[in-house]
């Protein structure tokens, strides 16, 4: 099959928008990801994939931490600034509210809801990595918001 309809495929499947964060060295690091999903209730799993070549997985390590914000459809300025890999990790956070969760990594303000994830298992599956993340604390921040939505290579 050419890559092309593949992406094409891919890109009917509508996903909601994340960004994920970690530290390392004190410093923090956040990437936009459309591949997060949920994956298993006992233990609570949760999964993304990370392109091998993205600088994120120097953040990203077995016990590391991470935390997930969903977006909300308020929040597409965002969404493209954690895409943007012409900005540094500084830039990508700058203009942009955020907490610190319990495990001192940010969380972006006004997102939908959040999580606070450890790495379980790193897979290597072609260019990427599927990181697998354990549960450990979450929240929602507005119920009534509504989510971003990415389709056919559009937020909505
Ligand atoms: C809506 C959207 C979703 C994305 N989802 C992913 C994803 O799931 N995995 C991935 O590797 N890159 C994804 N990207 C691209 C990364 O956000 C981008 O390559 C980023 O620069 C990686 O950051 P880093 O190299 O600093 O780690 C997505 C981009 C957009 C706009």
């Amino acid at each position: 099959m050419n890559i092309s309809l593949f992406k094409e495929i891919c890109s009917t499947y509508a996903t909601g928008v994340t960004i994920i964060t970690s530290k390392n060295n004190k410093k923090d690091y956040g990437f936009t990801a459309n591949s997060f999903t949920s994956v298993s209730i006992d233990p609570l799993l949760v999964l993304f994939c990370l392109n091998k070549e993205a600088k994120s997985n120097i953040a990203l390590k077995k016990n590391s931490f991470f935390n997930v914000s969903i977006l909300s459809n308020d929040q597409k300025d965002i969404c493209f600034q954690f895409a943007n890999n012409k900005l540094t990790q500084k830039e990508r956070f700058s203009g942009v509210e955020t907490t610190d969760s319990k495990n001192n990594i940010k969380i972006i303000s006004k997102s939908c809801s959040f999580l606070e994830c450890r790495i379980t298992d790193l897979i290597s599956a072609g260019d990427h990595y599927i990181y697998v993340g354990e549960c450990l604390n979450g929240g929602i921040n507005k119920s009534e918001l509504n989510p971003l939505i990415y389709h056919k290579g559009k937020t909505l």
